[in-house]
């Protein structure tokens, strides 16, 4: 739906094969959700999972993927409303009003509102980069593209039991419950709100070393593969782009010793 710092979208075939190899499962468990970059389609793909929890600590966030599912109508009808040529005068207003949230918005029209800033800031953002300057791209907003994949997300959920929280990682590990897929942010790069410290990378660490069923992808560092000794790592090549050109390097995707 939105370009995210660190997003799985490209990659989302390979993954959606690694987590299928865990086996089939009826629940499934994403600690940190950012865009979703590969929820939509691994559920699309596993009709036999019921159970599906959402996780990100980023408030923000989750208002936009709560208002995306649950209010799709009003949020897609806000969008509409917004032309390409408003997008630079609502930003500092929408930036201010994400950045005073604690929690979510618990009412339909708060959620709808945040919702709607969310997609401005990322219009507005060098990949949705809290921390970057404004740079505007304009030219990519498109509320019918962003109304049909809130109508799939709808069709993808339906007839499902479904969580959407706000908060740690931790919860969602807590157990051996499902199938779990972690995308945590990358080792010693802050770039969302809130930092993900050592020790929060230790302790996700040790929490799957508690359980099964898990696909972890990382950053291709000596830290990341030295944490993750004990575990599968496979090596793979990926392309980004970064100030206009294109970059490539690898990342890690981590299994459970089968
Ligand atoms: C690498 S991004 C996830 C990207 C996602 N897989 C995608 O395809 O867009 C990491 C996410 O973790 C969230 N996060 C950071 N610290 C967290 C914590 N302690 N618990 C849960 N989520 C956290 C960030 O807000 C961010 O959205």
């Amino acid at each position: 739906m939105f370009t995210y710092a660190g997003g799985k979208y490209r990659r989302r075939l390979h993954l959606c094969d690694r987590l299928e190899r865990r086996g089939a499962a009826t629940e499934y468990r994403e600690p940190f959700l950012g865009s979703g970059g590969l929820t939509w389609e691994f559920l699309a793909r596993n009709p036999g999972i019921r159970r599906v929890w959402l996780n990100d600590r980023n408030p923000a966030l989750v208002a936009f993927w709560r208002a995306a599912i649950l209010h799709p109508a009003e949020l897609s009808g806000a969008l509409f409303r917004i032309g390409r040529g408003d997008l630079p005068a609502l930003y500092g207003s929408a930036a201010r009003l994400l950045a005073s949230l604690a929690d979510p918005p618990t009412d339909r029209a708060g959620l709808v509102e945040a919702g709607r800033a969310w997609m401005v800031c990322q219009m507005m953002r060098f990949h949705g980069y809290a921390t970057s300057s404004p740079r505007p791209r304009p030219n990519r907003w498109n509320p019918h593209y962003y109304l049909s994949r809130m109508e799939r997300v709808g069709r993808v959920l339906r007839g499902r039991i479904v969580r959407l929280t706000c908060g740690d990682f931790g919860p969602l590990l807590a157990d051996n419950r499902g199938v779990v897929f972690a995308d945590p942010p990358y080792w010693m790069l802050d770039l969302y709100p809130g930092r993900f410290s050592v020790s929060d990378h230790l302790r996700l660490r040790d929490m799957l070393r508690q359980r099964g069923s898990w696909v972890l992808t990382y950053d291709d560092c000596p830290v990341v593969r030295l944490m993750y000794d004990w575990a599968e790592i496979e090596t793979v090549p990926v392309r980004y782009r970064y100030r206009s050109r294109l970059a490539r390097r690898t990342e890690l995707v981590i299994t459970p010793e089968q």
